[in-house]
């Protein structure tokens, strides 16, 4: 139901839903794509609770963990869920 509402929204052209990571992405950060699907997912449910989830775009990659200080203690994140966001925010925010 969730996924269909995400595909509906991308599908409308709606610019405002986060950046999916794609082989690409995974393949110039060398890193996992699944860990960066994983990333967006947990993003979208931690981050997206008190404002709408922030575009990668929306800050620079070194600004990102920066954010991440702040905001990981309003979610509650544990360490592996905070990686895998700031990973998600850094490996997007530097799509050339
Ligand atoms: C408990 C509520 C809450 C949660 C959960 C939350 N935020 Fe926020 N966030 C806020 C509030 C309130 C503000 C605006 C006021 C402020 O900056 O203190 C904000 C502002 C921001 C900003 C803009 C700050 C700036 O300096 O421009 C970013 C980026 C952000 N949040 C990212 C995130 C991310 C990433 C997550 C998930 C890890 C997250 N937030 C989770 C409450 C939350």
């Amino acid at each position: 139901m969730f996924r269909a509402v995400v595909l509906l929204a991308a599908v409308a052209g709606c610019g405002l839903s986060p950046p999916k990571a794609t082989a690409a992405d995974a393949q110039r950060a060398n890193v996992q794509l699944a860990e960066l699907q994983d990333g967006r997912t947990l993003m979208v449910r931690k981050c997206g609770s008190c404002h709408a989830p922030p575009l990668p775009s929306e800050h620079g990659v070194h600004e990102w963990p920066t954010k991440l200080d702040e905001m990981a203690e309003r979610s509650k994140l544990d360490q592996k869920q905070r990686f895998l966001i700031q990973q998600y925010y850094v490996v997007m925010a530097a799509k050339p």
